[in-house]
């Protein structure tokens, strides 16, 4: 029996019960507190089952991916597989979860959704064959125009999505390229490298389901392969194929910043690592999408900028320290957005994962706060951080390593109140 049907006898015993109570007056009191008490009983237990199952429950499909022989799974099971990559788990669509492929923390999956950081997938196949015939496919002016020399470009939608996972750069959707690149450079990361790392059989699940879940045909599990091994050198694919991707960042379970968590553990398990450079952090060497994270540098020059006093006035923004600076852009980002980080189509909304907020308790923020003051030019440097194009090390923090751009004399300033208060 299920546990809804469970609840509903419940439910329906106490109401027979309350009843009885009711027309036998020398019971009535005992009956009416028992049913009372089972009708409450039923009440929550159907409560509970008719929430909707978060992630804060252990999935049921946490046992990891296999990636046994694909050739003899049934499409449906290869895209099951491929739901589970993405979003973490079979029906992690519809609840919007994260899974280890990352995808969801830049697109958008849903008919009508509107994503700012990443084209929504839907109808991908299609529009993957009518774009290879376009002639900004066929005449790329990109930063990297093939995946590796001689592998040449798509001429089928499984061989254009390939490409997009194998060399983002080869081809860039308009308006979603690196801002300031004139999409000329994609922000997405490769993804049979780390820190994703998907290897190429999990990479057909995800290609898989992406038709799949739209009532297509999905090629073949032979054409997907065939397409990556067009686009991934053999160098690269044997590693991806034999070494298993890493596990997933976050374990199952409610993931919730703790202070007891050490600063690696939190952009662990917050998965900041995808959008930006984090020296001292060994994963977090590839982001793009957002700014370094030189806080011990930035947040004081931030603070002093013009466009965040101007927020300040308007009451949009609150800091007046650092810390408080970088706490805010985690849990408020759209406070205050870095100006090269702007979306045109979008400007009051950051490309940051808006709920953080619900995702750190307060310790843990103050934590990863005073970690990321302690990081500076000179620790991009030395892990030989570019950081994104629109903001690169060079340009934030001059081509030496020290200042380039003259100080702000309020920068100096406020530079100065911290150090004494760290100091005293
Ligand atoms: C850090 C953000 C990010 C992540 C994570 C990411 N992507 Fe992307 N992806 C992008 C952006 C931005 C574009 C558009 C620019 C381009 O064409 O490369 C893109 C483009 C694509 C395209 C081509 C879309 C089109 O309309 O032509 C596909 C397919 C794709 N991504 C699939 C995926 C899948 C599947 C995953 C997970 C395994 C993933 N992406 C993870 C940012 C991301
Ligand atoms: C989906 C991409 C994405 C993720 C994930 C993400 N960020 Fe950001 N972040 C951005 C972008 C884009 C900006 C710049 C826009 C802005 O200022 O809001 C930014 C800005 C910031 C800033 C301000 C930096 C500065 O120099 O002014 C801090 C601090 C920051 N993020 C920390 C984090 C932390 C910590 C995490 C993980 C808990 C995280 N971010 C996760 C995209 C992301």
């Amino acid at each position: 029996m299920t546990q809804a049907a469970v609840a509903i006898l419940i439910l329906l015993a106490s109401i027979v019960i309350i009843l009885l109570g009711y027309n036998i007056p020398k019971g009535r009191i005992i009956l009416m507190s028992i049913g009372f008490y089972m009708l409450m009983t039923g009440a929550f237990a159907s409560y509970s089952n008719w929430l909707p199952q978060t992630r804060g429950e252990v999935p049921e499909e946490a046992r990891p991916v296999s990636t046994g022989d694909l050739d003899k799974m049934t499409p449906e099971q290869l895209a099951e597989m491929g739901e589970t990559i993405i979003f973490g788990k079979v029906g992690g669509f519809t609840e919007r979860g994260i899974g280890k492929g990352q995808c969801p923390l830049c697109h958008t999956f849903k008919a009508g959704d509107i994503g700012d950081r990443a084209p929504n997938l839907i109808g991908i196949g299609k529009r993957a064959e009518e774009e290879i015939k376009g002639p900004r496919y066929l005449k790329p002016d990109t930063v990297q125009t093939e995946a590796h020399p001689g592998s040449g470009r798509a001429t089928t939608a499984a061989e254009y999505i390939a490409e997009s996972h194998s060399c983002p750069s080869c081809f860039v959707v308009v308006g979603f390229g690196v801002k300031g690149t004139n999409d000329r450079e994609s922000p997405m990361p490769v993804i049979h490298k780390p820190p994703i790392a998907l290897s190429i059989e999990e990479l057909i699940a995800v290609d898989t389901w992406l038709f799949v879940r739209e009532g297509l045909e999905a090629p073949p599990v032979s054409a997907i392969r065939a397409a990556y091994e067009k686009f991934i050198p053999e160098k690269d694919r044997a590693t991806v194929t034999q070494v298993k991707g890493p596990e997933p960042p976050t374990p199952p379970g409610p993931p919730i910043a703790l202070g007891t968590d050490t600063p690696e553990q939190i952009i662990m398990k917050m998965q900041c690592f995808i959008c930006h450079q984090i020296p001292t952090i060994a994963v977090a060497k590839f982001g793009m999408i957002g700014p370094v994270l030189i806080e011990g540098h930035s947040a004081p020059k931030r603070l002093a900028s013009p466009e965040y006093q101007a927020r300040l006035k308007a009451g949009k923004a609150t800091a007046k320290t650092p810390k408080a600076y970088v706490m805010e852009s985690i849990v408020h980002p759209n406070a205050f957005i870095a100006p090269a980080f702007v979306l045109a189509n979008n400007p009051e909304v950051s490309p940051m994962l808006q709920d953080f907020a619900q995702k750190f308790t307060f310790g843990a923020l103050e934590k990863l706060a005073d970690f990321l003051l302690t990081l500076d030019c000179n620790a991009a440097m030395k892990d030989g951080l570019k950081g994104p194009p629109q903001e690169s090390v060079d340009k934030v923090c001059g081509p030496s390593g020290k200042t380039a751009e003259a100080p702000l004399k309020a920068t100096q300033l406020l530079t100065t109140l911290e150090e004494q208060e760290r100091d005293n």
